[in-house]
């Protein structure tokens, strides 16, 4: 199991100004932690509290029909293409990125174990599809196109340009290189998909984008590409199990949440800096700052009153940005709580040489990079203390399948639990919605005409 220490957020160690008495804190929110937990999971399974993500490890269903589908695309393309934006793309990004060999897509096809390639076009920037398009043989590329809504403009404008060329190459058999993730009913791409025959999987009703990463938007690609899914399932259900426990003491994400909280509401710390010492679970960072983002920045509470919380979320990486960011982290304000996420065991081992034995890099010759990736994070927690600086730490015993899935999860689970320590609705996104319609508005979509006026208006008075 991935472990979580605290103690480097107590006041003992980082003194009362900016620390907080952790145990008086979790004996006081005790009887509080327990009714959230209870109330999660009663509420998980009825309709329209957005909670089904927390039922998406015991999906054996989609697991069956996604190995199926795998297993009967083996071999006959070199490329997976992912298009989807947001909760669509970034699961599967930082799982992908954890979990597949490093370099994946420059390894020769022998070295993927006869796997494709894999690509994400998460963004509309007209050069980087063109350029990936450059780089694509469309005939040899599976398309997975994946938006909840099934209209979500960047994703179905990627769609657009794509399904065009693959037509013009293929003809009518482009069909069979498409398939659609999304909802199993309403939406554009739903009605597309039916109309041509795509394969098709749902995004299941009551999971929201950045909470579906273990359904099928995120266990598709990674079979496609080989990941072991039912290894991702195993660690979500044993940190479901972990996590159903009601007492604070023994409940890592109910921790994490209180702390998190509490840093926020009672020190002023409202930034909250997540950072690997892991290249491999660099985008773990991306995911997790859309997770709590979306979920915890909210105008009003859970009874219309205007609140405006939520921590804002900042991405880092260990011990790259020791070379950047830390600066500003030890002698800055006293403004962040800091989550470092430690890997245990790397998968290879890199010994420095004995080399040089006479310069002042000498001392680095006989141990290795494992070692030194390690002491880094640890100097860099005890140097933030000194500054008193609180910090967090997430250690994860290995990169692999289990253990980064149970990591997805608990991060899922301490988010819904802020949320209800906030009082907000962790689930909607209201705040995304206007520059979402503006640009409806600007690209010209029927409907969007008052929108279009508001907007021409305000962009006149500015220039
Ligand atoms: O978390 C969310 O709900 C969002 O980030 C969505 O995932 C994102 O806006 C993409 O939406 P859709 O999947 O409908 O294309």
């Amino acid at each position: 199991m991935i472990k979580f220490n605290y103690k480097f957020a107590d006041r003992m160690i980082v003194g009362s100004d900016n620390g907080l008495d952790i145990e008086k804190e979790f004996k006081s929110y005790k009887n509080k932690i327990a009714d959230i937990i209870k109330d999660l999971n009663q509420r998980k399974d009825k309709p329209e509290q957005w909670l089904q993500w927390m039922n998406l490890g015991y999906n054996e269903e989609t697991v069956w029909y996604v190995k199926e589908f795998a297993s009967m695309v083996r071999g006959r393309y070199d490329n997976v293409l992912i298009l989807g934006i947001g909760g669509s793309a970034l699961g599967g990004i930082a799982v992908t990125e954890a979990l597949l060999a490093p370099y994946w897509n420059m390894l020769t096809p022998e070295q993927r174990n006869g796997y494709p390639r894999i690509f994400f076009l998460d963004n509309i920037d007209p050069d980087t599809i063109n350029g990936l398009l450059k780089v694509l043989d469309l005939k040899r590329t599976l398309v997975n196109v994946i938006t909840k809504s099934g209209s979500t403009a960047e994703t179905m404008s990627q769609y657009m340009i794509i399904k065009n060329l693959m037509e013009q190459e293929l003809g009518d058999a482009y069909r069979q290189n498409i398939v659609a993730t999304t909802d199993k009913k309403v939406g554009v791409l739903r009605q597309l998909a039916d109309q041509e025959g795509y394969k098709t999987f749902v995004v299941p009703d009551d999971v929201g984008g950045r909470f579906s990463v273990f359904s099928a938007v995120g266990l598709l690609p990674f079979a496609l590409v080989g990941i072991d899914i039912d290894e991702i399932m195993n660690g979500i259900k044993d940190m479901d199990l972990a996590l159903k426990n009601t007492d604070i003491h023994e409940n890592i994400a109910a921790q994490a949440a209180l702390i998190h909280y509490l840093m926020d509401t009672k020190k002023g710390k409202n930034l909250s800096v997540m950072m690997p010492y892991s290249s491999r679970l660099k985008f773990v960072s991306d995911w997790f700052v859309q997770l709590w983002a979306e979920s915890l920045g909210k105008e009003v509470d859970k009874n219309g009153k205007k609140v405006h919380v939520g921590p804002t979320p900042i991405k880092a990486l260990g011990a790259t940005d020791q070379h950047s960011q830390i600066q500003l982290y030890n002698e800055g304000p006293n403004d962040k709580l800091i989550t470092f996420i430690r890997v245990e065991e790397f998968d290879t081992n890199l010994e420095i040489p004995r080399i040089l034995e006479y310069t002042g890099i000498g001392y680095l010759g006989g141990k290795s990079i494992n070692n030194l990736i390690n002491a880094e994070a640890d100097s860099t927690r005890v140097a933030l203390s000194d500054y008193k600086k609180p910090t967090l730490t997430i250690s994860i015993p290995k990169v692999d399948g289990y253990n980064v899935a149970q990591l997805l999860y608990m991060l899922e689970v301490q988010t819904a639990i802020a949320g209800e320590l906030y009082n907000i609705n962790t689930f909607n996104q209201p705040g995304v919605e206007q520059a979402k319609n503006y640009t409806y508005a600007l690209m010209g979509r029927s409907g969007y005409e008052e929108s279009a006026k508001v907007l021409q208006n305000k962009m006149a008075e500015v220039g």
